[in-house]
């Protein structure tokens, strides 16, 4: 069942999301060749904290951090550790806030210091995929509009669309129905109405679109070592059109 939310339920998601927005605004600041993907989950942990959210990753089906960072050939769902950040570097950060019990998600992918154009590339057709799924994200279309628009971008572009981790709706849980497929047919999948709230976070890879998990369980990477970007935000389905939640 997909949930409809109240303006005032959007409005409550909307602060969260103003909360994740500046957070990922400050970690564009912080990212550099030397910093330690751990240093930027402290910060990003404490920054919930100070404007009284709480991250809502950490503990999350046991996962351990209030961030995802996945550097490189990783998809998404990567440990903040002690990797050093280094010149050429791409890293998605991932995060999840939780203001007064409502969520809002966004992950945003950066350069670290120059990157190659390759990585640029898949960089700027990512954040473009995303932007053109949220353009169809409209009362009446399908979920499958969103899904095929941002396949057909992408593959035009040379890139991969990743198939095992999805969009998804959100509101009090961090998962919620429909999901969000990245990929597929036009026309399909359940219509979209006003008061619903998803996500959309196409993860694009310079080669195949296979993966594979690492023995923590959790780091999904890039089955031929390819580079992965990710972009995402919460997005409510309104009248007036899609209204990006998360928006920097
Ligand atoms: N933020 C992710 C998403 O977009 C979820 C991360 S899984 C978690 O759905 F375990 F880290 F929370
Ligand atoms: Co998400």
């Amino acid at each position: 069942m997909i949930i409809i939310k109240t303006n005032e339920q959007i409005e409550h998601m909307r602060k969260a999301g103003e909360i994740l927005a500046a957070c990922h605004r400050e970690i564009a600041k912080m990212i550099r060749p030397g910093i330690t993907t751990q240093e930027i989950d402290q910060f990003a942990e404490a920054f919930m904290k100070k404007h009284g959210a709480t991250p809502e990753q950490k503990g999350y089906n046991g996962y351990p951090y209030a961030t995802c960072a996945s550097v490189n050939d990783v998809i998404c769902h990567g440990f903040p550790g002690k990797y050093v950040l280094k010149d050429g570097d791409i890293v998605t950060i991932d995060m999840v806030v939780n203001l007064n019990g409502w969520l809002a998600d966004s992950a945003w992918s950066y350069a670290v210091g120059n990157v190659s154009p390759e990585a640029q590339h898949l960089l700027d057709v990512t954040k473009n995929a995303l932007y053109k799924g949220i353009e169809l994200a409209v009362v009446g279309n399908r979920i499958g509009d969103i899904s095929n628009a941002i396949q057909v971008y992408a593959e035009g572009e040379g890139l991969s669309v990743v198939r095992e981790f999805i969009g998804h709706g959100i509101g009090e849980k961090m998962h919620e129905e429909p999901q969000v497929p990245h990929y597929g047919p036009p026309h399909r999948g359940p219509r979209l109405k006003e008061g619903m709230v998803i996500t959309i976070e196409p993860m694009l890879n310079i080669g195949t679109f296979r993966s594979k998990l690492d023995p923590d369980g959790w780091t999904a990477r890039t089955l031929d070592g390819s580079l992965s970007a990710q972009y995402e935000h919460t997005i409510a389905i309104t009248a007036e059109g899609p209204v990006i939640l998360t928006a920097q």
